[in-house]
């Protein structure tokens, strides 16, 4: 009899069912006995105790679905150790639930500030294994995290979309991506959809720069220019600031986002039309795509192989094509960002590709 736990915290992204059922179907096939409880919307559901017994159903026909069926919601690692409203202490709560059911282990599918509290969770001494899920592909130890590509092609046809328009009206074009503090979507995205420049956080940009390589577009006739920039995005000044001062240019702030920024600075030094674009949630949602999918199942019957194995205290991540058990204590805290003197950008800069910088 194998007793699983399962959860889904932070923000969505696709294929978060079809890695779930990956487990399950791993599970399932392996095992005479099989209990899953789905605990609802994240750590919340752990805290508080809201679960539910899940059967084959649940499981039936979600490979294609975005979203997730057990809910998600974001509880931050750094208010975890702080009791709740109530005085309630949510790790004393989440380790009572655990063991109330009397569970072999848990299985969590989030991003980097989700890792943290697994990796909590396995410091308590509860079983735990980490399925890396975030369409920014920021989490250390593996090559890639599922629902990078399904959001890379939402976000290149979201570039390829404005291409027609830009071109139309001669017009310059901003589409910001997301990615939080790493600029791998849009680095990817960019790349994929012909973009003239990519701005991203590890590469901070010099207005003056983009504005050449507008200036150059123009000269040899373009007419028009698509920037994929990063959400994260930075220039070179404020990347000088220190998080103080930072924070501080940020209470007066006023734009909605750095794009909108750079746009209106781009507008006043050159007189150009600009437009921002912001595609947003949008390329966290709808269905996986293949590859997704593909990734999803191994990464899925990867962590059910562990369990069989009764080994715990990892994440299941993909390294040089194929799945491997990450000690949490390893990954957990560290950021993967783009190296800004990766081959990737060197070869990106080759085919004439700015990055501000
Ligand atoms: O981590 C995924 C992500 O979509 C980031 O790219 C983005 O910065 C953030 O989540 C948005 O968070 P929320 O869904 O809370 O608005």
């Amino acid at each position: 009899m194998k007793r699983i736990g399962m959860l889904t915290s932070g923000g969505d992204c696709q294929a978060l069912n079809a890695a779930m059922r990956g487990v399950v179907k791993g599970l399932s096939e392996n095992v005479d006995e099989l209990e899953i409880y789905g605990f609802f919307n994240g750590y919340h559901g752990l805290i508080y105790g809201n679960y539910r017994l899940l059967t084959g159903r649940d499981f039936s026909g979600i490979l294609t679905m975005g979203g997730t069926i057990l809910g998600t919601s974001r509880q931050p690692f750094k208010l975890m150790k702080e009791p709740d409203e109530n005085g309630l202490d949510k790790v004393e709560a989440m380790k009572h639930n655990y063991y109330k059911l009397n569970l072999d282990g848990l299985v969590i599918l989030g991003g980097n500030g989700t890792q943290k509290t697994a990796n909590l969770l396995r410091e308590e001494g509860l079983n735990v294994i980490h399925l890396p899920k975030t369409i920014d592909n920021d989490i250390w130890g593996t090559d890639v995290t599922f629902g990078f590509q399904s959001a890379i092609d939402i976000a290149t046809e979201a570039i390829d979309r404005i291409h027609t328009t830009a071109a139309s009206h001669h017009r310059v074009f901003i589409v910001e991506v997301m990615g939080h503090k790493v600029g791998w979507l849009t680095l990817n995205a960019g790349m994929a959809s012909g973009a003239d420049i990519i701005l991203i956080p590890e590469i901070p940009y010099d207005i003056d720069k983009i504005i050449k390589g507008i200036e150059k577009r123009n000269k040899i006739g373009k007419g028009f220019t698509i920037i994929a920039a990063a959400e994260g995005a930075i220039s070179k000044k404020d990347a000088k600031l220190s998080k103080k001062e930072f924070k501080e240019k940020m209470k007066n702030y006023k734009y909605p986002s750095v794009s909108y920024e750079i746009a209106d600075a781009i507008q006043k030094k050159t007189g150009s039309e600009v437009r921002v674009v912001v595609p947003g949630h949008a390329q966290r949602g709808g269905d996986p795509d293949p590859y997704d999918r593909v990734l999803c199942t191994r990464l899925g019957a990867a962590a059910a192989m562990a369990i069989l194995d009764n080994e715990w205290g990892i994440m299941i991540g993909m390294v040089n094509r194929g799945t491997k058990r990450i000690p949490l204590e390893e990954s957990a805290g560290k950021l993967k960002a783009v190296d800004p003197e990766g081959t990737i950008i060197k070869e990106a800069k080759c085919v004439g590709i700015s990055f501000g910088d």
